[in-house]
C-alpha cells in the first residue's frame, strides 16, 4: 500500500443556498434580536456565561420548534447535512436524521466563546446571519492534539492536512458542519458592529 492520508477529520463549507440569503438573513437578524428582547432567562445566563453577549443555549434551545423562519432554515441545513453524511461516507440508510438543537449566538466586540464541542449530536454547525467585515472566525483544533506530546512543532508552511489549527472565517449566509466531537473556538471579536450566528446539533436514530 502506498504511503497516504488515514483518518481524515472534515470540515464542511458551503453557501446555504444560491439565492435570497440576504433576505433570508434580515428575517433571522430581526428574529435574532427579538429573541434577546424576549429572552430574559437567556439574557441573564449570557451575563454569567457569555459576558458582554447573547446565546439563547441555556434557555431557548430548540427554535426550530417555535419559529417558522427556523424551520425553515431547519430544512435548508438538512439537506447539507446528508451531504455532509455521504462525504463521511455514513451509512444513512433507512436512518432518520433530525435536529435536535437551535440557538443564536450574538457577539459584540470583546466577547469570546472558549473551546468546546457538542455532546449528545453526531454533526455540529453554525449558520452565520450577521457578519461585519473583521469579525472572528471559528477556530477547530486538530482532535489528535493531546497525543502529539514528544512531535517536534509543524513547521510554518505545513500541508493543510497536517496543520493543528485551522479557522474558517466567518461569512454571513456560509454554513459550516462539523463531526460534533471536534473542538471549536470564537476568539475575541474585534469589531464593534455585533456578528451574529445561529448554532445547531443534529442527531439520527
Ligand atoms: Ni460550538
Amino acid at each position: 500500500m502506498p504511503t497516504r492520508a488515514w483518518f481524515s477529520t472534515l470540515i464542511y463549507s458551503e453557501p446555504l443556498q444560491a439565492r435570497g440569503l440576504a433576505c433570508l438573513n434580515d428575517d433571522l437578524a430581526e428574529e435574532c434580536g427579538r429573541i434577546r428582547e424576549n429572552d430574559a432567562v437567556g439574557r441573564r445566563w449570557s451575563a454569567k456565561n457569555y459576558r458582554g453577549g447573547f446565546t439563547s443555549y441555556a434557555s431557548m434551545a430548540q427554535l426550530h420548534r417555535t419559529s417558522s423562519t427556523f424551520a425553515a432554515l431547519e430544512k435548508r441545513l438538512r439537506v447539507h447535512v446528508h451531504r455532509f453524511a455521504r462525504l463521511l461516507d455514513l451509512e444513512m440508510r433507512g436512518r432518520n436524521v433530525f435536529m435536535t438543537d437551535c440557538w443564536v449566538n450574538i457577539m459584540p466586540g470583546g466577547v469570546a466563546h472558549a473551546l468546546h464541542l457538542h455532546p449528545l449530536a453526531f454533526v455540529s454547525g453554525a449558520y452565520y446571519v450577521r457578519t461585519p467585515p473583521g469579525c472572528a472566525g471559528l477556530k477547530f483544533e486538530d482532535p489528535r492534539l493531546d497525543r502529539f506530546m514528544a512531535a517536534p512543532p509543524k513547521r510554518p508552511d505545513a500541508r493543510p492536512a497536517n496543520r493543528q489549527f485551522v479557522t474558517y472565517p466567518a461569512e454571513a449566509g456560509q454554513v459550516i458542519l462539523f463531526e460534533s466531537w471536534l473542538r471549536h473556538e470564537v476568539a475575541a471579536n474585534p469589531t464593534e458592529p455585533e456578528r451574529m450566528s445561529i448554532s445547531f446539533n443534529y442527531n439520527w436514530t
